[in-house]
């Protein structure tokens, strides 16, 4: 369906950048993905068009983007007509910006768009339960079900992983691909064995040395275990993070039961104090911002290439999934 060589995409990572990352999950024989970036004051579209082209420079083979559909994402119809346009200029984009991953709202109105250009988009959504998978089985050609112990934005209801997946499979016609907690060959091949089509990851990715996340995010995912991340509230819902002084200090202010409201002046203030803190954390200032990070960190325990990533997981599910049929009674 995509033209990859592996059943691995990686996952996109807004607001920071994952262009060079994307590039090199791509020439690795996996789907990248170039992030909906909206950090230092850049211009969402214009940063979007060059993050584009700077893959199809630099890579060879299918990619895709993420666009933010979430009500308050004020950019995103902007972008979905940049896509548009893009690929209507350029040839080798018609062929090669393959996929988005629609996220974080109602893909309804991007999906409508996609299908009418010709070659259709591919047009993936991000469901974080049985019931938003089912909403979209019609209207999206596949599902990237993505379950609670991954990192960055979580829904409201936390369904985990292992129960999310296979009840895609079960309810839905469109291919599942299998997002959260995945980091090796072993969670690939229970994927698979699960029904999904591949996996999607992103902790994983961003410690290797293509990614351009500063060195210091890299190191403080590899030090962390399974349980150093904490979902707290964050501006479009919960939030996974890593444990740090930030992550105490929002504690506190939630405990003491304050809501976030984006009706009120001061709430609008401290989000885009917020958003210069993704910013520090982008720049190394791993203590003091929220660090987006999943559970699966635990595994994560070096800085390898993104080939190497790659290579490595299928290797090792392939020897995995080989291994069981010596389980057959
Ligand atoms: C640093 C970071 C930023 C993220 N930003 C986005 C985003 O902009 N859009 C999105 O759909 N998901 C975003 N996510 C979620 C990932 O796409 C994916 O669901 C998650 O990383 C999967 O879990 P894993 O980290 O265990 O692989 C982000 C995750 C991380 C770690």
């Amino acid at each position: 369906m995509l033209g990859i060589k592996y059943p691995i995409i990686q996952a996109p990572m807004g607001p920071f950048y994952t262009t060079k990352l994307a590039a090199a999950v791509t020439n690795a024989g996996g789907l990248g993905i170039v992030s909906h970036t909206n950090l230092f004051g850049v211009d969402p579209i214009a940063d979007m068009e060059k993050n584009i082209k700077w893959v199809k420079e630099n890579s060879k083979g299918p990619f895709g983007i993420n666009i933010r559909v979430a009500r308050l994402q004020i950019d995103a119809p902007e972008l979905i007509k940049l896509i548009i346009r893009l690929r209507k200029e350029d040839p080798e984009l018609k062929k090669r910006l393959k996929v988005v991953i629609t996220s974080a709202g109602n893909p309804k109105p991007p999906a409508t768009e996609f299908k009418q250009k010709d070659p259709p988009l591919i047009h993936f959504h991000v469901c974080p339960t049985l019931y938003h998978a089912k909403k979209v089985d019609d209207l999206c050609d596949g599902i990237i079900a993505t379950g609670y112990e991954g990192g960055g934005h979580q829904s409201y209801e936390g369904v985990n992983t292992s129960v999310l997946i296979p009840e895609a499979v079960n309810n839905c016609k469109k291919p599942v691909v299998a997002c959260g907690g995945f980091f090796d060959g072993r969670g690939l091949a229970g994927a698979l064995a699960m029904g999904a089509a591949g996996i999607q990851m992103g902790t994983r990715f961003i410690a290797t040395k293509e990614c351009e996340f500063h060195e210091n995010y890299k190191n403080i995912v590899v030090k962390s275990n399974d349980a150093d991340t904490v979902v707290t509230q964050g501006m479009l819902g919960p939030i996974r993070l890593l444990k740090n002084k930030y992550t105490e200090e929002h504690h506190e202010i939630l405990s003491k039961g304050e809501k976030i409201s984006l009706e009120k002046a001061t709430d609008l203030e401290k989000l885009l104090e917020d958003q210069k803190k993704y910013e520090l954390v982008y720049n190394g200032e791993v203590e003091i911002g929220p660090v987006l990070c999943g559970e699966s960190c635990g595994g994560v325990k070096d800085i390898p290439t993104v080939k190497e990533v790659i290579e490595r997981t299928v290797r090792d599910a392939e020897r995995i999934i080989k291994g069981m049929s010596s389980l057959i009674a």
